[in-house]
């Protein structure tokens, strides 16, 4: 934790004295973790390409922050190698960041679905090779990718995203497979339909009843949603939870 961390009222220290990373926390849902895990009492670095932004927020949480394209897989492995010194280790991955650029898959550019796997999947792969190192040697860690309801069910225009995100569930599992012998646990996150920047650009009103009326709750999620269950996989309430890939969708999918 920095000099003149403040935490707020609500603090009740889940993760009090935890080391984590969290990707893509500039904002949208990997801000809102990054305001819980702190809120929580953990010691966090910010990676995000979007500079000027990952350091404003980390400066009001007082963490620290690193500008990283993740689409640069050596770059991200220096990203989270230098995170990892700056913590003095790492308790707590969380792989969030990911984009999604809407496209027919007849119009879909070769270069579009390289880059959606890139920074989608490629780079969850190299950081997570890199911190699990580090947690393989003091015997415990957490890793938690965010997946999306579009890895299980997908969506038109939307090939390349729900082939990276269902990449994202098998990563998951199989790193549960491999590091659980070490005491590590891995699982993601499959959001439904977060309001954040992604897909902003297409959220008209009534995209937005449409897409509300699928969920039995009938609303679309908001990132406080997603960050409490990244809250609950990081917390020592799902010790025994690993290789799962965690519905947050408002009972859109229920598989
Ligand atoms: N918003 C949704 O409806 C939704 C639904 C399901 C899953 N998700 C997943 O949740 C995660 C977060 O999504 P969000 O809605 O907060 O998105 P967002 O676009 O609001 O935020 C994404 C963050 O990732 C960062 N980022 C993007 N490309 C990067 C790169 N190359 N290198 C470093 N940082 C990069 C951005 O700067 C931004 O801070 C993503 O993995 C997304 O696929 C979102």
């Amino acid at each position: 934790m920095g000099e003149g961390a403040v935490r707020t009222a609500q603090s009740v220290g889940r993760l009090t004295g935890r080391r984590a990373v969290i990707t893509g926390a500039a904002r949208g849902i990997g801000a809102e973790i990054a305001r819980t895990f702190h809120r929580e009492g953990a010691d966090l670095v910010l990676l995000d390409l979007a500079d000027d932004e990952v350091a404003a927020l980390a400066a009001t949480l007082g963490a620290g922050s690193l500008c990283v394209d993740l689409a640069d897989a050596a770059a991200t492995a220096g990203a989270v190698e230098q995170a990892i010194v700056t913590l003095g280790g790492i308790d707590i991955l969380v792989n969030n960041a990911g984009i999604l650029n809407m496209a027919p898959l007849l119009e879909l550019t070769v270069e579009n679905w390289d880059l959606t796997f890139d920074i989608n999947v490629r780079a969850m792969f190299v950081t997570t090779q890199i911190a699990s190192r580090s947690m393989i040697a003091q015997r415990q860690g957490t890793i938690i990718n965010m997946a999306s309801m579009g890895g299980k069910i997908g969506s038109p225009n939307q090939a390349h995203y729900a082939a990276s995100k269902a990449a994202v569930i098998s990563l998951t599992r199989v790193s549960a497979m491999e590091l659980g012998p070490h005491n590590i646990t891995v699982n993601c996150i499959c959001p439904g339909y977060v309001l954040t920047e992604m897909g902003a650009a297409t959220r008209t009103p009534e995209l937005v009843r449409t897409w509300s009326a699928k969920s039995p709750l009938g609303r679309l999620a908001e990132t406080t949603d997603v960050a409490n269950m990244a809250l609950f996989l990081a917390s020592d309430d799902a010790s025994y939870c690993t290789g799962q890939a965690m519905n947050v969708s408002g009972g859109m999918v229920m598989h």
